[in-house]
Order: C-alpha cells, then sequence, then structure tokens
C-alpha cells in the first residue's frame, strides 16, 4: 500500500471505477465529496444491488443500536454497500470476514495474526475496536456500513480505552487503498458459502475465551463464551451453568477482551 502523499479526492472515482472493473460482486461505486451518513445518503437509496457509496467525509455515522459511528473528519474509511436482501447473520458475518480482512491487508504480515472478530462483526485489535459494520434491511435489499480507523493519532473520552486506528497500529496507509482493500474483501465474501464464513470467523474469533456481559430479552447475562455458532447463537458459562444465549436477541453490552485461558 502506498504511503506517500495522501490520494486527492478528485482521483477517488476513477480510482473506484477501475476497481469495480476487477470485481464481480461490485459493479459501480460512487465516491462522494461530503454526507452526513453513507447510508442514508440519496446515491445509496436510489443504488441498485451491487453498489458502494462512500464519501471523502462522513460528518455524522451511525453505528449499531442507534449509537453514533466516532467519524472524525476525513480520518477514517466510511462505506455502505446495497445488495439484494438475505439473512441479517450471513451480512454480519460478510461484513466482518471482509472488514477484518481489508484491514489485515492494510497492516501488512508484521500484524497479520493479531486482527480479530469480536461477535457478531466488530474488528478488533488487542481488545480496541478498528472497524465496525452496521446492516440495514430496507425492503428488497440491504445495506452493509462498514466503518474502518485509518489515521487517526488518537482517540478522546471513553473511546481512548476501547477504539483504535491502522496509524495507531503503525501502519500508514491512504484511504483510498484502504477502500479498494475493503472492496476486493467484500467481493470475496459475497461469494463464499455460510460453511466457508462460518470457518473465517472461527479463525478470528476473540469472544471466546473471554468474559462478556450480555444483553439479552431476559436481563443481563455475565459469563465466560464457550462457544460462538454466528448463524445462531453463542454458549455462555455463567454461576448458575451454561445457557445458549440466541444470535437474533442477544447483544454484548460490556467485554474487556482479557482471554481467560489459551485456546
Ligand atoms: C458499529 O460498530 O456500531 C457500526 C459502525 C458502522 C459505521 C459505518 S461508516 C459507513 C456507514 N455509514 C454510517 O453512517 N455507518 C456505517
Amino acid at each position: 500500500m502506498s504511503t506517500g502523499a495522501a490520494v486527492p479526492f478528485a482521483q477517488w472515482q476513477a480510482r473506484l471505477s477501475a476497481e469495480c472493473l476487477r470485481l464481480a460482486q461490485i459493479r459501480g461505486a460512487v465516491a462522494l465529496a461530503e454526507t452526513s451518513s453513507t447510508q442514508d445518503a440519496p446515491e445509496t437509496r436510489a443504488a441498485r444491488p451491487g453498489t458502494l457509496v462512500t464519501a471523502w467525509r462522513q460528518t455524522a455515522g451511525r453505528g449499531r443500536f442507534g449509537r453514533n459511528w466516532a467519524d472524525t473528519g476525513t480520518e477514517g474509511v466510511a462505506a455502505s454497500f446495497v445488495v439484494p436482501a438475505q439473512p441479517g447473520e450471513r451480512l454480519a458475518l460478510i461484513g466482518a470476514v471482509a472488514a477484518a480482512d481489508a484491514c489485515e491487508v492494510a497492516l501488512g504480515a508484521g500484524q497479520r495474526d493479531a486482527v480479530g472478530i469480536k461477535w457478531p462483526n466488530d474488528t478488533v485489535v488487542d481488545g480496541r475496536k478498528l472497524a465496525g459494520v452496521l446492516i440495514e434491511r430496507r425492503g428488497d435489499v440491504a445495506v452493509v456500513g462498514i466503518g474502518i480507523n485509518v489515521s487517526q493519532e488518537r482517540f478522546e473520552g471513553e473511546l481512548s480505552r476501547r477504539a483504535t486506528s491502522l496509524a495507531m497500529l503503525g501502519a500508514r496507509v491512504d484511504r483510498i487503498d484502504v477502500l479498494a482493500a475493503l472492496m476486493r474483501a467484500l467481493d470475496a465474501a459475497l461469494t463464499a458459502t455460510d460453511d466457508d464464513l462460518v470457518a473465517r470467523f472461527h479463525a478470528r474469533d476473540a469472544l471466546r475465551g473471554t468474559r462478556a456481559l450480555f444483553a439479552t430479552p431476559d436481563g443481563p447475562v455475565e459469563g465466560e463464551v464457550v462457544s460462538i455458532d454466528p448463524m445462531h447463537g453463542l454458549m455462555v458459562r455463567t454461576d448458575t451453568g451454561e445457557r445458549f444465549l440466541p444470535a437474533a436477541s442477544t447483544s454484548v453490552a460490556e467485554w474487556g477482551g482479557v482471554r481467560l485461558r489459551s485456546r
């Protein structure tokens, strides 16, 4: 990946269009100069399946559960990809695997084994979040939104303990190169079988073997994650025994990222 002067926005569209020519699933890409959220841009709402929309500057990115995505001006990658509607668990896996693979490419050989996935689809390194995925269903299509922290040198407040960026991990990379890596990774993940996606999830699973607090319809559940089937749910060892938590109704409320035992 190039590390020289930043590729200007004027070159983004040509670069993205050239990338699309090499890909089977991503058939078009739109580069916006600025938008509040690539999920909500009119270009995304009007896009046909197979279209990726990105922005040089995203000003009010949205995360899961109505949270904000902490964009810092032009220091990250923000992309929304429109696909035909399909099961949310599969799309979550596609987003998770593609984001993690793209981060791994950006980080280079030295940190290959470091990139993990915190179920369902956060990309993490040493327990800190490097990328996030937001899946939204809209009638016949779904929008897979992916944000990657690229050139932030630090995060403020609460995020200073929980977030990281490619730059903070030592990778000085241009955002357009990270985007290109993400497009290639997404393209490959979209054609992978469920079994292949699950296997690739397990190879990066950062939650198994750690303690976490889960939000469930029956209230909070805390325990050690024994196993994860990303298509169905998690088995958690609590103080009162093992419990199965369905993927569809469970979310991670608190996680320190500390592995309790070697796997
Ligand atoms: C999360 O981890 O909570 C999901 C974060 C998703 C952020 C991306 S950035 C591109 C797209 N546009 C948005 O407003 N959100 C997603």
